[in-house]
């Protein structure tokens, strides 16, 4: 696969062929939940098996967001999550995550099985690995808190890995699995029955009344109770913006001589390198950034190329791709009410790329919210305040600030749009306003203002993805202003390309 070839998700590179309609004559449901990745539609069956008339509305197809676009691991061991919260939060809470992480792995295997889902589920080892000496410290701080926590963790250096290890901390009986397949498993399992899943439906706004009304692309829809799963929340009441970091990461996956390693590895340094293995297939995910960071071009997909070359006897790159997750303050997800006026409207959110346990703990503990259980959603409130985590509160609130202001104040102007070349992008100035220009690979330009509709901040150009990334609180726009991922709801402006002068971003 040449470095200029589309990146395409090996999860969604065949997505199965079945359609879900936009809404018809149903627009009142018990529950209804906005977004079908992994949060939305474990939700909507949970919710569904407790008897609620649940209707799902996804914004694009079913699994096609961060669900259809990371390593598929499920797991309660998660790098130095552990440890991170511990320090952040407290003992307490970490044993609260590790406890809910576990049921989280046990309900997607449980999910699996009862609802006859093939989505090549394994059980296998997790491990988080010290690559060098420096990297050991952080491991066994990893192994302590994980064992507080109540995990039955233990350290080994014999992981399954092409080059020597100075250590790791394991966790048996971990889930890997096609998280395609699963998504649309479950949403086979929600429609029917009084229950429905729409697709091509975007939420744009709602209104706390009761019922609820969310007015989506195709008319007003109602809920006694709303759940918002759409990975970054999408409506800024909650003030979620200013409390979660975006970061992008990328992934290839490639076909090897010999056995690709079997179990799921992460590396505890930074970069940190994450591998996992599909069939003949070895799936190697990292090149971490925060979203909308300046310089960012093909260099991350062939970082991770050179890397598995090292390692491995790569015989030919399948597949690349590339996701972003929301990065809370303190390292713990937001699952609770989405306001703290709210009474009937909930959201989850915030996993720090461990979404596919995390999703399906907040999903779990919502379902059992709104069901009337007594759920154990406290110490996941999003309306928390973590003390020992205000600096990087702080941290994230003035690089926005430095963001929004600095990138207005930097010169533009400097070399003619019609220098641009094929498959890249400049700055143009037109009048008050900065036209982000794209030139396609058949020369055609393609102009939108940079303003994103979010807050305001200007976007950049992500060469790796050819996407406008904001590097506020990560929006992110394609080349023709259309919203690929939120807070955004709006797209970006079309403009004309003027003849100015440009900048490359
Ligand atoms: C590179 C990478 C690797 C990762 N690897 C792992 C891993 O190995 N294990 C793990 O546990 N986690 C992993 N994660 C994290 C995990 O993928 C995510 O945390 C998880 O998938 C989030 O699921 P979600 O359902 O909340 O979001 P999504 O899957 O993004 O679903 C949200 C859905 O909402 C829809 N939507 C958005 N706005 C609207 C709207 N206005 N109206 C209607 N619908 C809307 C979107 O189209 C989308 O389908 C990884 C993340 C990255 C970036
Ligand atoms: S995402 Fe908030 S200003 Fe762009």
């Amino acid at each position: 696969m040449s470095p200029t070839t589309a990146a395409q998700s090996l999860w969604l590179a065949a997505l199965p062929d079945i359609r879900y309609p936009a809404p018809g004559a149903e627009r009142a449901f018990d529950v209804l939940v906005l977004g079908g990745g992994i949060t939305g539609l474990t939700a909507a069956l949970l919710l569904k098996r407790s008897g609620a008339r649940v209707g799902v509305v996804e914004a694009d197809r079913i699994g096609t967001g961060a669900t259809g676009n990371n390593t598929a691991k499920v797991t309660a061991l998660q790098s130095t999550m552990l440890s991170r919260i511990r320090r952040t939060r407290g003992a307490d809470v970490a044993a609260a995550y590790a406890e809910h992480s576990r049921a989280a792995v046990e309900m997607v295997a449980q999910l699996a099985a009862e609802h006859d889902i093939a989505c090549d589920l394994r059980r296998r080892a997790a491990y988080t690995v010290a690559a060098e000496e420096s990297e050991l410290r952080t491991v066994e701080q990893e192994a302590d808190a994980a064992r507080r926590a109540g995990l039955p963790v233990t350290l080994t250096d014999d992981v399954d890995l092409p080059f020597a290890v100075a250590g790791a901390v394991g966790l048996a009986d971990q889930v890997e699995f096609h998280p395609v397949k699963y998504a649309y498993g479950l949403a086979a399992a929600i429609d029917g029955d009084g229950c429905r899943v729409f697709e091509g439906t975007r939420a744009l706004s709602v209104e706390e009344d009761r019922p609820i009304c969310v007015q989506t692309t195709h008319g007003l829809l109602t809920g006694e109770q709303v759940v918002v799963a759409t990975h970054f929340p999408v409506w800024d009441r909650g003030l979620y913006f200013a409390r979660m970091e975006a970061t992008r990461a990328y992934c290839v996956a490639a076909r090897v001589r010999g056995e690709p390693s079997r179990g799921m590895s992460i590396t505890a340094g930074s970069p940190s390198w994450s591998f996992r293995s599909a069939g003949d297939l070895l799936i190697v995910c990292g090149q971490d950034h925060p979203t909308g960071a300046r310089g960012v071009d093909g260099q991350r997909y062939s970082a991770l190329e050179d890397f598995a070359r090292r390692h491995w006897d790569v015989e030919e790159i399948t597949h690349r791709w590339s996701a972003q997750d929301a990065l809370p303050y303190d390292h713990t997800p937001m699952i609770g009410t989405y306001t703290p006026l709210s009474s009937h409207m909930f959201v989850a959110a915030g996993y720090s790329k461990w979404g596919l346990s995390g999703g399906t703990m907040g999903a779990m503990l919502l379902a059992e919210r709104i069901a009337g259980g007594r759920a154990a959603t406290e110490v996941f409130s999003p309306h928390r305040i973590s003390p020992r985590g205000l600096p990087t509160l702080a941290r994230l609130n003035a690089k926005v600030a430095v963001d929004l202001v600095g990138d207005r104040l930097a010169p533009s102007g400097v070399t003619s749009a019609t220098e641009i070349p094929p498959g890249e992008a400049g700055v143009v100035r037109s009048g008050t306003d900065r036209v982000g220009v794209y030139r396609d690979e058949a020369g055609g330009l393609h102009g939108v203002s940079m303003r994103c509709t979010h807050l305001g901040c200007l976007v950049r150009f992500n060469g790796a993805e050819r996407s406008w990334d904001c590097p506020c609180h990560g929006s992110r726009f394609a080349i023709d202003g259309t919203v690929l991922e939120g807070p955004a709801v709006d797209p970006l402006p079309r403009r004309d390309p003027p003849a100015g002068a440009a900048d490359l971003p």
